[in-house]
C-alpha cells in the first residue's frame, strides 16, 4: 500500500487533464475538486475517478474544452447548456453564478443540462457555506437504481446535498446518494477485491447480487440494479429513497428540458458510447436576507451539538453530524497522504505511460 502526498497527486491530475486537452484554468478546477474528494476520505470520487474522465475524453464522449451556453437568465435563475464539457468546470461556474445571484436577490438557482459527471456534490455546497449561504445541489446519473417493487435499473444514484454554515470548525454538509450505495463505492470494492454487501443490489429475479466485478458489468448491461435508500421493499422505507431519487431526476431533467432515465445510459441506439447528457441543479440561499448570520450559525451549531452530545447506543462511542467525518479525514489525509491501492496504481501507471509522464 502506497500513500502519496496531496500536492503530488493534485499536480499529477492537473497535468493529465492538460495533456488530454483541458485548458489550464479548467484543469486546475477539476484537479482541485478531485483532490478535495480524496481529502474528505471519499476515495470513490477523487484520483480513483481520474481514469474514467481520461477514458471518456479519449473516446470522444466528453469535451475537454467546456463551452457553456446560457439558455435563459432571469434575475435569480438561469438555465445553462454544458455541451458535454467537463462536469466539474460547469458545476463550479454554475454554483458561483447561483451564489452571485443570491448575493443580489437573496436566492440563486442555476439549472444545467448536457453536462457530465461532476464528482462530489459537497464541494459545491461548501462554496456557498464559505460565503455564509446555504448551498444545495442535485445531479442525476446514469441509470442503476430500480423503483420500489421493480427490478429495472432506471434511476441514477441521484445524490442530494445540503450545506449550512455553523460555528463549528466545519459546516453541516449532508452529501449522499439516494440509493443505499453509489456506484463509485462498488468500483472501490472492485479495486479492493471485495464482495458487495448483501442488500445493496439485486439481479433481475430480485435476488441479492454480491459478486462485485460481475455486478459492475451487469449494471452496464442493465441486468442488475442497485437498491434505493431503505432497501428492496417498503419495510425499511425503500419507497422513500425511491421517491427522493425520483425528485432529483425531476429537478435535474424536467427544469432543464434535459435527458432522463435511460436517456443517460452513455450509449446511442446502436450501443456505441455517447455523451451522458447529465443534468444538475444548484441553489444558494443568502441567509442575511432572512436573519443575522451569527444568529443562524448559533442555531445550526446548537442543533449539531445537541445531537452530538445526546445519549449514545451502548456499543457506540460517538454521534456525528454530517460533514464532521469529512473534516476529520481531511486533517488525517493532509498528514499521511492519499491511499493508493494497487489497482489504482495500475491505472496511474497506464496514464503516465500513455502520456509520457513521470510524476509519480
Ligand atoms: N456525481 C454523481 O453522480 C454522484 C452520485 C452519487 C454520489 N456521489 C457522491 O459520492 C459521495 C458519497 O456518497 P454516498 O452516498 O456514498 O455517501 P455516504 O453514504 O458515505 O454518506 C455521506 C454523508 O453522510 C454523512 N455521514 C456519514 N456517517 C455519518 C454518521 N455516522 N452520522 C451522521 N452523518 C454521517 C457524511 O458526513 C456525508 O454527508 C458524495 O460526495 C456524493 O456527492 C456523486
Amino acid at each position: 500500500m502506497q500513500y502519496l502526498p496531496v500536492h503530488v497527486l493534485e499536480e499529477f491530475m492537473q497535468e493529465v487533464f492538460i495533456r488530454i486537452g483541458v485548458p489550464k484554468d479548467d484543469a486546475e478546477i477539476c484537479s482541485k475538486i478531485l483532490i478535495a474528494s480524496d481529502l474528505k476520505g471519499i476515495e470513490s470520487h477523487g484520483i480513483g475517478r481520474l481514469k474514467m474522465y481520461y477514458d471518456r475524453i479519449k473516446l470522444g464522449i466528453q469535451n475537454p474544452e467546456t463551452q457553456i451556453d446560457v439558455i435563459r437568465d432571469r434575475y435569480a435563475t438561469a438555465l445553462w447548456d454544458g455541451n458535454d464539457g467537463m462536469g466539474h468546470v460547469i458545476a463550479h461556474k454554475a454554483m458561483q453564478n447561483a451564489i452571485d445571484k443570491a448575493r443580489q436577490y437573496g436566492i440563486g438557482a442555476v439549472a444545467v443540462r448536457n453536462s457530465s459527471h461532476y464528482g462530489i456534490c459537497g464541494y459545491y455546497a461548501e462554496m456557498a457555506t464559505k460565503e455564509d449561504m446555504i448551498g444545495m445541489t442535485f445531479t442525476n446519473a446514469r441509470p442503476s437504481i430500480c423503483p420500489t417493487n421493480g427490478v429495472s435499473p432506471l434511476l441514477g444514484t441521484n445524490p442530494i446535498c445540503f450545506g449550512a454554515p455553523t460555528n463549528l470548525p466545519y459546516p453541516f454538509i449532508y452529501d449522499a446518494a439516494t440509493s443505499i450505495s453509489q456506484r463509485g463505492k462498488i468500483e472501490q470494492f472492485a479495486r479492493e477485491e471485495r464482495d458487495t454487501p448483501s442488500g445493496w443490489a439485486i439481479d433481475l429475479e430480485g435476488n441479492p447480487h454480491t459478486d462485485t466485478p460481475r455486478l459492475l458489468k451487469d449494471l452496464v448491461d442493465q441486468t442488475a440494479a442497485l437498491l434505493p435508500l431503505g432497501g428492496a421493499d417498503e419495510t425499511l422505507g425503500g419507497h422513500k429513497g425511491y421517491g427522493l431519487g425520483t425528485m432529483v431526476e425531476i429537478l435535474c431533467a424536467a427544469l432543464q428540458g434535459g435527458s432522463f432515465l435511460n436517456g443517460l445510459l452513455g450509449r446511442d441506439e446502436s450501443g456505441k458510447p455517447a455523451p451522458y447528457h447529465l443534468g444538475h441543479l444548484f441553489l444558494a440561499i443568502n441567509i442575511d436576507f432572512f436573519i443575522e448570520i451569527e444568529e443562524f450559525k448559533n442555531t445550526t451549531t446548537q442543533i449539531c451539538e445537541s445531537l452530538q452530545s445526546s445519549q449514545k447506543m451502548p456499543d457506540k462511542e460517538r454521534i456525528y453530524v454530517a460533514g464532521e467525518k469529512e473534516y476529520e479525514n481531511e486533517l488525517e489525509v493532509k498528514k499521511h497522504g492519499v491511499r493508493i491501492l494497487p489497482n489504482l496504481a495500475k491505472n496511474i501507471a497506464i496514464m503516465q505511460e500513455e502520456l509520457g509522464l513521470k510524476m509519480i
